[in-house]
């Protein structure tokens, strides 16, 4: 399994995330527990903004593309596909 290095600001901290895991996931088994409610990307609590790198979905988001291409991803959704730096300012 291939495993992608995330940075988690404004923290400044790193944890692992493998590609076939959410990046909610990863977060809580590294310690990082981020905000959320629904788990099945529908309200919204987890999001926030990716900075750099890829990331996919299972089923397409319940965002925007303009969301989207502002940064906007749902962790209890997305998973990894490159490293990542994601903000929760
Ligand atoms: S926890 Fe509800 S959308 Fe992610």
């Amino acid at each position: 399994m291939t495993t992608y290095r995330i940075r988690l600001l404004p923290q400044d901290v790193d944890f692992d995330a493998g590609e076939d895991e959410t990046l909610l996931s990863a977060a809580r088994r590294a310690g990082f527990i981020l905000p959320h409610r629904c788990l099945i990307g529908a309200c919204a609590s987890c999001l926030c903004r990716k900075l750099s790198g890829e990331v996919n979905y299972q089923l397409a988001p319940m965002l925007t593309e303009r969301e989207q291409a502002a940064g906007w991803i749902l962790p209890c959704q997305a998973k990894p596909r490159s490293d990542l730096v994601l903000t929760l300012e």
